[in-house]
């Protein structure tokens, strides 16, 4: 009966260690956080070393879906009072990519999503502009004025797959992505165009984040996310295979 018991008791305590989140610290390169399945219980969160203080910001990032419905959310960023300080997702239904400033939105059309092939996405913002922009593949948006002109402050909660309608929660469904994404980084600047195009090309030498890198990551993962290689039989941009 003990043996019974202390064996029951080892099933239950593996369990709940499977499936609790868990924090790493680790070089990400050549690797994905696979979100394969339509839940607000599996998530990313990534842990930056510094609170805010950022009056510009890029994000980096790259990821591969087959979603056709919803406003999948590949990154979002929130801080106490402002639950979409910085947003970036993919509406579907519209074809169109959003983004949210400070809890403001705003949308860019005409831009590229390819069904089950790498995006590699670009969104920059800065204060004394105001203005956003968004490159994903070979096509860069318009800019527009997005958002009050202030700084980014605060300790903030950054998740990824899911979009946070209050600070570190309130996830939604219509708001999951599922897929792979990759290459994060977070840039306290406006990087240039060629920083950009270099990063898009998936060049070896593109720019690190210095303040998310991908490349040494602090993050949480839960429920059924997890950490995978990167299949590089899918991997070449049309540019590349050429
Ligand atoms: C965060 O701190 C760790 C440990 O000091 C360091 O290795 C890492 O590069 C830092 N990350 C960024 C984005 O600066």
């Amino acid at each position: 009966m003990q043996r019974l018991a202390s064996y029951v008791f080892f099933i239950v305590c593996c369990g709940l260690a499977l499936s609790q989140p868990k924090t790493d610290q680790k070089c990400l390169r050549e690797k994905v956080i696979t979100f394969p399945q339509l839940t607000t219980s599996s998530w990313a969160k990534l842990h930056p070393n510094e609170s805010m203080d950022m009056s510009a910001v890029t994000v980096c990032l790259r990821f591969y879906s087959d979603q056709t419905t919803g406003i999948p959310s590949l990154f979002s960023l929130a801080t106490p009072s402002l639950p979409q300080d910085f947003t970036l997702s993919w509406s579907a239904d519209l074809k169109q990519y959003q983004m949210f400033i400070h809890n403001t939105p705003v949308q860019f059309k005409g831009l590229t999503f390819n069904l089950n092939q790498w995006n590699s996405v670009c969104a920059t913002w800065d204060a004394i502009s105001g203005l956003a922009q968004v490159f994903v593949n070979e096509v860069a948006s318009i800019r527009k004025l997005a958002g009050p002109k202030e700084a980014f402050k605060g300790a903030p909660v950054i998740t990824l797959g899911q979009y946070q309608t209050q600070y570190d929660g309130g996830f939604q469904q219509s708001n999951v992505f599922t897929g792979f994404i990759s290459d994060v980084h977070v840039h306290k600047q406006v990087l240039t165009t060629r920083q950009i195009k270099t990063y898009i090309g998936a060049k070896t030498k593109y720019k690190l984040g210095d303040f998310i890198n991908w490349h040494n990551l602090k993050f949480t993962i839960a429920g059924s996310a997890q950490v995978e290689e990167k299949q590089q039989v899918t991997f070449y941009t049309k540019e590349e295979q050429i």
